[in-house]
């Protein structure tokens, strides 16, 4: 969907009606046909925010309720936030006024940016203060969305309505998707009808424990939503925007879909399936198509019911509408399921250098949940992990709640579920959030190429977060990466490695003459990957990487270097 698109969709939404809307007249119908009533509201679409402008977060009142006003946190007046619909490889930037009056910070959830950019609490800004936020747009093509990050503050901020969606679109991904009108952003969040119309938020130790929970849905912040499909294929965006609700999403006639995204983009290929988890922070991304169903019907997506614990009415796991899907007419898309999308890299366990284990616990009353018995402290860095190794968090969930674990500053990629590697199509693929089931340990496979820096890492469940269920970590320098010389160099050069032959470690010096993206993998005779050396941002200068070739027999290498459109070769020889 480009930005007329969305500024057209935002208009014809409209602000809500307060009578049920009736049915329009279908061209092919009679005069005299039944005039059936529309029940609901039309879907609202948040305004597209305007590159380069100003986010004021203030108290304001918004409506979402028919002829109702609520009290909310809003950016720029608007519930839920504008939307950011961006380019690939543009610079973002925001100017972000806080005239709320207590500090806090945006955060681009899922988004690869740089350390000070992140919206870390520490990094707070103070009530009447301002910030720019900006950032060059690296992360791949999909859904991510932005929300408060403020210390111990997050959970109230975005309740209040303090989180809107971020799209990157990528331009080299061009699959025939459905676009423009068939392109739908659908922001799932839940809320208490007892506080009509208010977003009253005062969690109690039951609230807590399981998380602040609601009992109905607001879908881009309508609620009752409805939206009018065409009999065609649909590309539907879903982020799950509550703070606690874990949603198992499917039809209410339970029609199949095509699974093509998770958190950090396309998969590797649409997958056919019937039902996923969204969990807080999640998105997944579907195709939906309505060429089958009559003018006149409609279908809904719903979250089914699933056991779990905790108290009526605001529990997890009872049964939920989500909107409502009106076939109203004829139409095309014009899109099509591709039978592929590009092939995603699955990180080889091989490769790992290291694994951490971090287990989630939770008070037996009060809960104070922790990570390796800790709660957050804003001004401790619990662990350090080197730019580019491949590192396994094998995580365990000691509780008999869910978890969705989330990380700042990378997209990874999960590798089993209970040893068991065989994922459902919303895990396969990048991801910056998986839920952890009760009793559940997940193995991630983690490697940061972005940016160095302090980043977080905690549970989604911004309740639990709150609570202190998150921890800082440190990206630092890579294992065997040295800057030798700090005079700018005048052209790409990598040079012969020394000593070679070599047994087992050897030096391979590269010159970086300008920023941007570099790479030095080594791979062996066949063509195979066996070493990433270095994959992400560089700064300009002449660096040194020590390489170990301890596990590898002997034989032909082969260094590789990228950076620009220049690539180059040398070959290395392992003599034991
Ligand atoms: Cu969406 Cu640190 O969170
Ligand atoms: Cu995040
Ligand atoms: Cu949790």
């Amino acid at each position: 969907m480009n930005r007329r698109d969305m500024l057209l969709k935002a208009i014809q939404a409209g602000v809500l009606l307060s009578l049920p809307k009736p049915m329009q007249f279908f061209a092919n119908e009679k005069k005299d046909a039944v005039l059936t009533e529309m029940v609901g509201n039309a879907l609202r679409f948040p305004p597209v925010f305007t590159n380069g402008g100003t986010m004021t977060l203030a108290n304001s009142t918004v409506q979402v309720w028919p002829s109702q006003n609520t009290s909310a946190i809003a950016i720029n007046g608007s519930y839920p936030a504008p939307s950011v619909v961006i380019e690939k490889g543009q610079q973002f930037t925001a100017n972000f006024i806080n005239n709320i009056n207590e500090p806090t910070t945006i955060h681009w959830h899922g988004v690869s940016v740089p350390e000070i950019m992140d919206g870390h609490p520490k990094d707070a800004v103070v009530p009447g203060g301002s910030k720019t936020y900006t950032f060059p747009v690296i992360s791949r093509g999909g859904t991510y969305f932005y929300h408060s990050h403020g210390d111990m503050v997050t959970a109230k901020e975005v309740y209040k309505g303090f989180a809107g969606f971020f799209i990157i679109k990528d331009p080299a991904e061009n699959f025939n998707l459905p676009a423009g009108e068939y392109d739908v952003p659908l922001c799932i969040q839940d809320r208490r009808t007892a506080d009509i119309p208010e977003f009253t938020y005062s969690p109690g130790t039951n609230e807590m424990t399981y998380g602040y929970l609601g009992n109905t849905v607001l879908v881009n912040g309508t609620p009752d939503a409805y939206f009018e499909v065409k009999k065609t294929l649909y590309r539907f965006r879903l982020l799950n925007g509550s703070n606690a609700r874990v949603y198992k999403i499917a039809f209410s006639d339970s029609r199949a879909f095509h699974i093509i995204g998770t958190d950090g983009g396309l998969k590797d290929a649409p997958v056919s399936a019937t039902t996923f988890t969204l969990s807080p922070g999640e998105r997944v991304e579907i195709l939906a198509d309505f060429s089958g169903d009559t003018i006149g019907s409609n279908v809904r997506l719903v979250s089914t019911a699933f056991t779990h614990s905790g108290t009526l009415p605001y529990k997890q796991g009872i049964a939920l509408d989500i909107i409502r899907f009106d076939v109203t007419a004829t139409g095309s898309s014009g899109g099509v399921v591709p039978a592929a999308f590009n092939p995603i890299t699955y990180y080889d366990i091989g490769a790992i250098t290291n694994t951490r284990t971090f287990t989630l616990t939770m008070g037996a009353s009060h809960p104070m949940h922790k990570i390796n018995g800790l709660t957050f402290d804003m001004n401790r860095i619990d662990w350090e992990v080197p730019q580019y190794a491949l590192e396994e968090w094998k995580i365990i969930n000691n509780t008999a709640d869910f978890h969705p674990m989330h990380s700042h500053g990378l997209q990874w990629q999960l590798y089993s579920r209970n040893n068991n590697t065989n994922l459902p199509p919303s895990d396969k693929g990048w991801k910056d959030t998986i839920i952890l089931a009760p009793t559940e340990t997940v193995r991630v496979l983690v490697r940061f190429t972005d940016y160095k820096g302090i980043y977080l890492f905690h549970c989604h469940n911004l309740e639990h977060e709150d609570d202190g269920m998150m921890l800082n970590f440190k990206v630092i320098d890579p294992i065997g990466i040295q800057q030798i010389g700090t005079s700018v160099p005048s052209e790409f050069k990598l040079h012969q490695n020394y000593p070679n032959p070599f047994n087992p470690s050897t030096k391979i010096k590269f010159d970086i003459p300008k920023a941007g993206n570099a790479e030095l993998k080594i791979f062996d005779i066949s063509g195979r990957e066996v070493a990433v050396l270095l994959s992400g941002t560089m700064q300009p200068g002449t660096y040194e990487a020590d390489w170990n070739a301890s596990k590898l027999s002997s034989g032909t290498y082969f260094a590789r270097f990228a950076a620009g459109n220049t690539v180059k070769t040398i070959k290395l020889i392992l003599a034991k």
